[in-house]
């Protein structure tokens, strides 16, 4: 980390951004993440913390911090385009509740000390399908502690995914984790959607291609 509390992008290969996202990026320093953000703040018990990693475009972060004003929402993502994406419809929305972090979820969260998320959504991560990648992929055992560590009691952890191998990973792994419960009604509580949730543009896409989503909720004990 800097010494401005900001971490590099971590993100090589990536198609150049237009002249249009070019220019809204310039507007990612009004917008960025920095700790003392969070520690600043004199919050109300009303209004909540939402963290989204790996936001994508960013339409779900969009649409749930223009319909909740008052709850504050971090989105971190290191695809430039996505981040980009995300700048323009804030500006153009002139939203006041969301805060980015344009590089790598793991160093955020290596570097981020502090219980301060209600919500953590982690919506179609990368599903790193092949087994010799299974390394690569998001949910690890040290990565559920540190999410663990970052959010309030009884705070909740939403993970989708159209991989079911990515699923059935998840589920043992949090299996082995007594640190947050799985919140299932019943055995396909997995098919169904969260409440209110919009959809997002890489689950789109998956169904296109006929591929079943599904939908893990779990809720931090203590
Ligand atoms: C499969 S896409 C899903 C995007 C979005 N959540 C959606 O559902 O449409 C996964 C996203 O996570 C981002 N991502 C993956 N690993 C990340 C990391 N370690 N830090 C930040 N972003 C990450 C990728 O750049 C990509 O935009």
């Amino acid at each position: 980390m800097n010494s401005n509390n900001k971490l590099i992008s971590v993100k090589g290969r990536e198609r150049p951004l237009s002249k249009k996202q070019k220019q809204v990026f310039l507007s990612l320093s009004k917008y960025e993440f920095d700790f003392s953000f969070l520690r600043d703040r004199d919050y109300s018990k009303k209004n909540k913390i939402l963290l989204e990693i790996g936001f994508g475009s960013g339409e779900i972060i969009f649409k749930e911090a223009k319909k909740n004003p008052k709850n504050i929402f971090m989105g971190i993502e290191y695809y430039r385009r996505g981040v980009a994406q995300l700048l323009k419809k804030i500006e153009d929305h002139n939203l006041k509740n969301i805060k980015i972090f344009y590089g790598d979820a793991h160093k955020f969260l290596e570097n981020f000390s502090g219980i301060f998320f209600d919500e953590i959504w982690l919506f179609f991560p990368d599903p790193w399908p092949k087994k010799r990648h299974e390394k690569r992929r998001f949910i690890q055992k040290e990565s559920i502690n540190k999410l663990n560590e970052v959010m309030k009691p009884k705070g909740n952890l939403y993970i989708s995914s159209d991989d079911k191998s990515y699923i059935a990973w998840t589920l043992s792994l949090f299996n082995q984790n007594n640190r947050f419960e799985w919140l299932a009604e019943n055995n396909l509580d997995w098919e169904n959607p969260y409440k209110d949730y919009h959809g997002s543009r890489y689950e789109e896409k998956g169904l296109r291609k006929n591929k079943k989503p599904y939908f893990l909720k779990f809720r931090k004990l203590n």
